[in-house]
């Protein structure tokens, strides 16, 4: 698989890989040894790029990146995520002190039997924590060795900008598809100004723009999806499928997939985007990888952005308490 690089000088595959679902958020989960074969499987087919956070399980996650990648360490790039506050297993809250964070890294550090973190995200903004903090924290973390670069999530562009101010930013990893695109004017100007890599997540529309969640769907209890507007009020679901009808219309004419193209689109974005799309499925590793070889025209970008924009879409995209943690 071809690399892209982030920032100034992170190189990784141009398709990483989501983890979060294989413990978090999207039920039911693998065994840990399917999980791990998966992942290999992942390496074998030229993922090198792979996305965990502290918070995904909790931590069982990570684990199991630790696990796969031991023997592998040096030929793979871990981004992981800190920035959230526990007790036990249960999240208490968003925290980013320096406490927190130099708990967050220990922990982070042995899961994943390493003793460096390539990318390590700050996983939401702190209100009680200011950013230039955060990223004095993330200098010293740097000079010890412990991390070789940092990046923020759902960050808004006034933050980053004093974050790189600080200690340069590698990348932002916010939500951005053909179902998100507020991404595009809120914050992508910035990161090309500053030279900031683009790591969208859940690129897929958290597997809507798939086609395979059709008005109607029932998700797993448990799913993070039950409590998302978009997901769980039906006359949302059935307004916005217009747009997956859009997303296989393009398919056809591309001969491949939604899926494919919903990432070879992300990809034709801007040199410095690297979807990482989730899933548990080996036989989905090969379609989603395949996205890098859907290729547009600037015509056909130009025409796809016209259409995306007459779409008329409806619903949130979150809760209002995970809404609540963005940035704005
Ligand atoms: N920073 C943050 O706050 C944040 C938030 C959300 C996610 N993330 C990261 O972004 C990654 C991806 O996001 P996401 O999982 O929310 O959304 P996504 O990648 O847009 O979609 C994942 C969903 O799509 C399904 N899927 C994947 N490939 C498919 C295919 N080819 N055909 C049909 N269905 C397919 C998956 O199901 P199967 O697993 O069953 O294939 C899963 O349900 C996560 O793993 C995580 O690392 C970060």
């Amino acid at each position: 698989m071809k690399t892209r690089t982030l920032g100034k000088d992170l190189i990784v595959s141009e398709m990483g890989l989501g983890c979060m679902g294989l413990s978090y958020s999207q039920p039911p989960f693998p065994t840990k040894e399917e999980a791990i074969k998966f992942l290999r499987e992942a390496y074998e087919q030229g993922v090198t790029f792979f996305d965990t956070a502290e918070v995904y399980g909790p931590f069982d996650n990570e684990e199991l990146l630790g696990e796969a990648f031991k023997d592998i360490r040096d030929k793979v790039v871990i981004a992981t995520k800190f920035g959230f506050s526990f007790d036990g297993k249960n999240i208490t809250g968003v925290d980013s002190s320096r406490e927190n964070i130099m708990r967050a890294i220990e922990g982070s550090l042995n899961r994943l039997q390493t003793d460096y973190i390539d990318l390590y995200y700050q996983h939401r903004v702190d209100p009680n924590t200011s950013i230039e903090e955060v990223a004095q924290v993330m200098k010293e973390l740097m000079e010890q060795g412990k991390i070789k670069h940092w990046g923020l999530s759902e960050a808004s562009a006034k933050t980053i900008r004093k974050a790189h101010a600080i200690c340069p930013v590698t990348a932002l990893q916010s939500e951005y598809s053909m179902f998100w695109r507020e991404a595009e004017t809120k914050v992508m100007p910035t990161l090309e100004e500053l030279g900031i890599g683009f790591v969208p997540f859940s690129p897929l529309g958290r597997g809507f723009l798939t086609g395979t969640i059709k008005p109607g769907h029932i998700f797993p209890e448990g799913d993070f999806r039950n409590s998302i507007p978009r997901f769980n009020t039906p006359e949302y679901l059935e307004n916005n499928f217009k747009l997956v009808k859009y997303v296989e219309e393009l398919a056809e004419q591309k001969n491949t997939t939604p899926a494919a193209v919903a990432l070879g689109w992300l990809l034709a974005q801007k040199p410095w985007i690297v979807p990482i799309p989730g899933t548990k499925k080996i036989e989905r590793l090969k379609e989603n990888n395949s996205g890098t070889n859907v290729m547009f025209s600037k015509e056909e970008l130009e025409n796809i952005k016209k259409m995306l924009d007459t779409i008329e879409l409806v619903g949130h995209r979150y809760n209002d308490a995970t809404e609540s943690r963005v940035d704005k």
